[in-house]
């Protein structure tokens, strides 16, 4: 049987550098010569495309709810054209956001429930879910001064005060998932790249360790 690919997201709130790193991790881990893609939400896709125009928009006027449809819908399209095909042939997937960024924006952001958007998502990604996630965090405080004010899009243009919910509702996130989020306090590029590398190194050894048992059981069992 092929080895199915892994599924590793990047999340925080906006300014965070999670794209840098992101892109830095891809690099290394191609480097090491692992099959991997990187991919990047909204969008990803012709469709996706189109849709993330639409929410970053300033001058879109939509309901929360249609913000929360729309993330899925270019999320649905994302899972069905490229990660479940990528995982199903043992690529690993890098995801600069996935649905952490669902649950803490719309959910813990907007006030939308969020059983409501885990149960969405469960129907059509539950075979999907991140096996391991880097959470950079920073206060919204700090982050919102990174940004340009000119050049912020739809989101970014919302107050402190809707950034720093959104934080919370992270770290709430992070609680909730020991295990798979990893919670790593924004630093240097280098700084925060070193931690989100020791951080993987413990996580893959562990996986390694895991599938070799597995592999062995099934041989003598
Ligand atoms: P993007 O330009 O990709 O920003 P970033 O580099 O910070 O990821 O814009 C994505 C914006 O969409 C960002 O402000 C976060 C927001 N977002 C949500 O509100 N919900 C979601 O489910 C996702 C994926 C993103």
């Amino acid at each position: 049987m092929k080895k199915r690919g892994l599924i590793i997201s990047f999340e925080g709130i906006d300014g965070c550098g999670k794209t840098t790193q992101a892109k830095l991790f891809y690099s290394r881990l191609k480097k090491r010569g692992m099959q991997v893609v990187l991919l990047n939400e909204p969008g990803g896709t012709y469709a996706g495309d189109k849709i993330r125009k639409i929410l970053l928009d300033k001058k879109s006027e939509i309901s929360p709810l249609c913000e929360l449809f729309l993330y899925l819908a270019s999320r649905a399209q994302l899972v069905g054209e490229m990660i479940r095909p990528c995982v199903k042939n043992g690529t690993t997937v890098i995801l600069d956001r996935y649905v952490d960024s669902t649950i803490a924006y719309q959910g813990w952001g907007r006030g939308l429930p969020v059983p409501l958007i885990e149960h969405v998502h469960r129907a059509f990604a539950s075979d999907v879910m991140p096996d391991i996630t880097f959470l950079i965090d920073d206060t919204a405080e700090n982050l919102l001064g990174v940004l340009d004010k000119k050049e912020r899009d739809r989101i970014e243009g919302e107050s402190v005060g809707f950034h720093e919910k959104v934080r919370n509702g992270y770290l709430r996130i992070a609680k909730r998932h020991r295990r798979r989020v990893k919670v790593i306090k924004r630093k240097t590029p280098g700084g925060t790249q070193a931690e989100i590398i020791k951080e993987w190194e413990i996580f893959i050894n562990e996986f390694e360790g895991k599938q070799r048992v597995s592999r062995k059981n099934k041989k003598t069992g």
